[in-house]
């Protein structure tokens, strides 16, 4: 969410249901560093309050009493040249008509047309409202190479109806807007991400695990979405959700659960792709004969007998040769060396080795530790939300990708 931090953006909200939800997104580009003005129509007034939005984001809210008045305050006009971008959350069927029009009958409509900056709308209706003929001849009127527009989801309607209307996630709009920022230095790449802990039954309701919750690599398939990369993110058996794709090809998600599962699916996605990143922590050890009933407690062995997993790293080597691969080592001693000493054994280009134990590393959000590279000295990274890592450490793989784009694999 990088590409957020210290931009202008006018939050428009328009007269829709979902206007509550919207103190989320204006909370959420606060805290990824962003300088927000809200714009209100008249009809979102009567949804929720300016002060909510004012409280927020520390800057007065635009409306349209602030529009028909000519004593002071800041014109539609500057309005619409100090901004970076314009998000529209929700967007009405009515304000989608006004900008597909050209009006400039309220405030916000009057700073769309005025500017220049590209905008993002987050259109949420009614399923029969969004599949009109008039807001689909609308949508279509709009310039794409100024609009962006999110779809919005398919579920639960305040209505009570279920279909395509609702209002995403506050965090999908945030990775949208990041995206409408840009850079998008990875678009084009194609991008293998493994993430989460696999499981290795001993029965059908016991096995072998550990504590990874998945955040770190799905925190960097997000990154590279937003980046412009297509990502492929084979993922374990993990609570935290996969990012949403913003299509059909920039993002697609396997779903494994054992380490041989994770190696075969992760040979699979590598074809085609540039890169690796393997931010799993996949079980070493499965037990040698899984027993096929649950058995009871009384009957269980004292003792297991178990089997080292494959190393997906080590089997996939040759299937490397020509991408650029970053691994992860969580490590409770002497954590650089042994990072260093994974990264020759594996033959990664990036290794990212930190300390785990003491309520770091699994499952904690800030991280830490060392990156440590076969072609520069280590670099020693200070604690950093997984969010911010995962951009640090895309900074460090996009450097190294051959300037050529996309391979020939
Ligand atoms: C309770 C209620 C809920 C509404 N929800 C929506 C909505 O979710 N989406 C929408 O496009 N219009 C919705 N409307 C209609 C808009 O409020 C109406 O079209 C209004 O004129 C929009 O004006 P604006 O686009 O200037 O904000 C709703 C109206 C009411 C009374």
């Amino acid at each position: 969410m990088r590409a957020l931090k210290d931009r202008r953006i006018l939050l428009g909200i328009s007269g829709g249901i979902a206007a509550y939800k919207v103190g989320f997104v204006a909370r959420g580009l606060r805290k990824a560093g962003a300088d927000v003005r809200v714009v209100m129509t008249q009809a979102a007034t009567k949804f929720v309050g300016p002060l909510t939005f004012e409280a927020l984001t520390e800057n007065p809210v635009g409306t349209d009493a602030d529009f028909f008045h000519t004593g002071g305050g800041v014109s539609h006009v500057e309005m619409a040249r100090a901004c970076d971008l314009i998000v529209i959350a929700p967007c009405t069927a009515t304000t989608l008509a006004r900008l597909a029009g050209g009006f400039a009958d309220n405030l916000l409509s009057a700073v769309v047309l005025a500017s220049r900056a590209p905008v993002l709308l987050v259109p949420s209706m009614h399923t029969a409202m969004w599949q009109s003929h008039a807001v689909q001849q609308n949508l279509a009127r709009l310039d794409p190479s100024r609009f962006r527009v999110m779809p919005p989801e398919a579920g639960d309607l305040a209505s009570g109806d279920v279909g395509p209307g609702r209002f995403p996630e506050p965090q999908d709009i945030l990775e949208q807007a990041a995206a409408t920022l840009g850079p998008r230095d990875l678009a084009g790449r194609t991008i293998v991400v493994t993430a989460g802990p696999t499981r290795e039954p001993m029965d059908p309701v016991r096995l072998i695990t550990n504590p990874s919750t998945g955040r770190m690599g799905i925190e960097i398939a997000r990154a590279a979405q937003v980046r412009g990369a297509r990502v492929r993110l084979v993922l374990g058996p993990t609570e935290v959700p996969p990012p949403r794709a913003f299509d059909d090809a920039s993002i697609s998600v396997v779903r494994v659960m054992t380490t041989q599962q994770m190696l075969e699916a992760t040979q699979a996605a590598l074809q085609g792709a540039d890169a690796l990143v393997m931010a799993a922590a996949p079980a070493d050890q499965r037990p040698a004969a899984p027993r096929p009933g649950k058995g009871r407690k009384k009957d269980l062995p004292a003792t297991l007998d178990l089997v080292t997993t494959p190393d997906i790293l080590l089997t996939l080597r040759p299937a490397l040769a020509g991408r650029i691969v970053l691994g992860f080592a969580a490590e409770t001693d002497d954590v650089e060396a042994s990072g260093r000493r994974k990264l020759d054994e594996k033959g990664l280009d990036l290794l990212f080795a930190n300390p785990v134990g003491d309520g770091v590393g699994f499952g904690a959000r800030p991280n830490e530790g060392f990156l440590v590279s076969r072609d520069r000295d280590t670099e020693t990274v200070a604690s950093r939300t997984k969010a911010d890592l995962a951009d640090f450490l895309l900074d460090r793989l996009a450097e190294r990708l051959p300037t050529s784009g996309g391979t020939t694999h």
